[in-house]
């Protein structure tokens, strides 16, 4: 049978789902020629394992294992390039996702009905476990409407984690989309018109979200934020990079915390500005390397005492030498007679790409 549909399963601790899942792709697949693709990011649960072991007996499952590396929308970038499917689905492992409406996709990508198709939890006929509150809904419509300027396509789900398009067009997108861990299917969709010069045109299913079969979610709820970032990303992110606008943003926060700091033990306590100062240091420092580690980094995050030790450690010495060298560049320029305000941020500048440059490559680069 001719190979029509890849289907990728990003899996990170999904060893349980994966079986009975194949099987019920396998059960709704009918005459369509399919595989499936699980990229699994080295889960300790031995998902990679299960897989191999499913393979084993199936040769349509194949499996990438991914050592050292991290996220959901670089793991279906992964299968885009590892497939020869002219086809592409990209749905969750952990059975919220019905694969029942896979065949009803291709055929509307096939007959060229649509140049993407997407399960939709918000499409008349679809249902959601957890969407009642009206406050999400409001803010679901604004969201609706900014994915709408962004992607030049009606969407009611630009959050969607579950469609499918044609491989060569979804690996012609992969140049341009995001670094960070924003939603795959609305930088495909924004990416779009930049690179094949108009919008897909969209189909969307209505799809019965359902429970996790077991474990538990992966990805931690801060939908809002990955929004906003994707938006930046795809619009001012063109001149500043999104991660560097963060930690850009969260050292500004940092300068703020060393001067709370270093006022209260100055005035409140009375101590030594030399104390003073250092601790201030130490604890706006600690601060950036906190709120880096869960916002900028977000998806490289480091989890565990003995990693986020070293995190912070390795951030301390990026820090001191960065400070080093805002120092310089700052007397240098102010000696060479440029006004102080400007020789100082120059410094803090120079210093920012230090830190930012080093702490991306040494702390979260893995
Ligand atoms: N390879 C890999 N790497 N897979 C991952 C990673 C990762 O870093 N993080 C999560 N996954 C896998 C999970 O194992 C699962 O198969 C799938 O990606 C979705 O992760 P969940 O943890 O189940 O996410 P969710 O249910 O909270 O979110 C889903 O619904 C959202 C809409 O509410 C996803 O489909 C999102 O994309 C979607 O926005
Ligand atoms: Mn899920």
């Amino acid at each position: 049978m001719a190979l029509d549909l890849a289907i990728i399963l990003p899996t990170l601790n999904e060893r349980g789902n994966l079986a009975p899942l194949v099987e019920r792709i396998a059960a709704a697949m009918g005459d369509v020629g399919w595989e499936v693709i699980i990229v699994d990011d080295d889960s300790r649960d031995g998902t990679a394992e299960e897989a191999r072991a499913l393979a084993l007996g199936d040769p349509r499952i194949r499996v990438i294992q991914r050592i050292g590396r991290r996220g959901l929308a670089s793991a279906a970038i992964e299968g885009f390039c590892a497939t020869a499917a002219p086809f592409v689905a990209v749905m969750d492992a952990d059975h919220q996702h019905d694969p029942a409406l896979l065949p009803a996709m291709l055929a509307s990508l096939q007959a060229q009905a649509a140049e993407i198709c997407v399960a939709s939890r918000f499409v008349p006929g679809a249902s959601t476990a957890d969407w009642a509150a009206p406050e999400r809904e409001r803010l679901s419509a604004l969201a609706n409407r900014v994915a709408r300027r962004l992607t030049g396509v009606e969407l009611t789900d630009p959050m969607s984690g579950y469609f499918m398009l044609e491989t060569a067009r979804a690996r012609a997108l992969v140049p341009r989309l995001s670094g960070i861990g924003f939603k795959i299917l609305l930088d495909l969709l924004a990416t779009a018109p930049k690179t094949l010069g108009t919008p897909m045109r969209v189909k969307e299913f209505p799809l019965q979200f359902a429970a996790r079969r077991e474990g538990t979610s992966k990805l931690d709820r801060a939908v809002l934020f990955d929004f906003l970032a994707g938006l930046y990303d795809k619009t001012l992110g063109q001149v500043i990079p999104t991660r560097f606008a963060l930690f850009g943003t969260v050292g500004g926060l940092g300068v703020i915390v060393h001067f709370a700091v270093l006022s209260a033990l100055l005035f409140v306590l009375g101590e030594g500005f030399a104390l003073a100062q250092t601790a201030a240091v130490l604890v706006a420092m600690s601060f950036n390397f906190w709120l880096n580690n869960w916002l900028t980094y977000r998806d490289k995050r480091l989890k565990g005492w003995s990693a986020v030790l070293r995190g912070w450690l390795g951030f301390c010495a990026t820090c001191a030498v960065g400070a080093f060298a805002n120092v310089a560049v700052a007397t240098f320029l102010e000696g060479r007679g440029l006004f102080w305000a400007l020789a100082a941020l120059a410094g803090i500048v120079v210093g920012s790409v230090w830190n930012y440059a080093l702490s991306s490559r040494f702390v979260w680069g893995r």
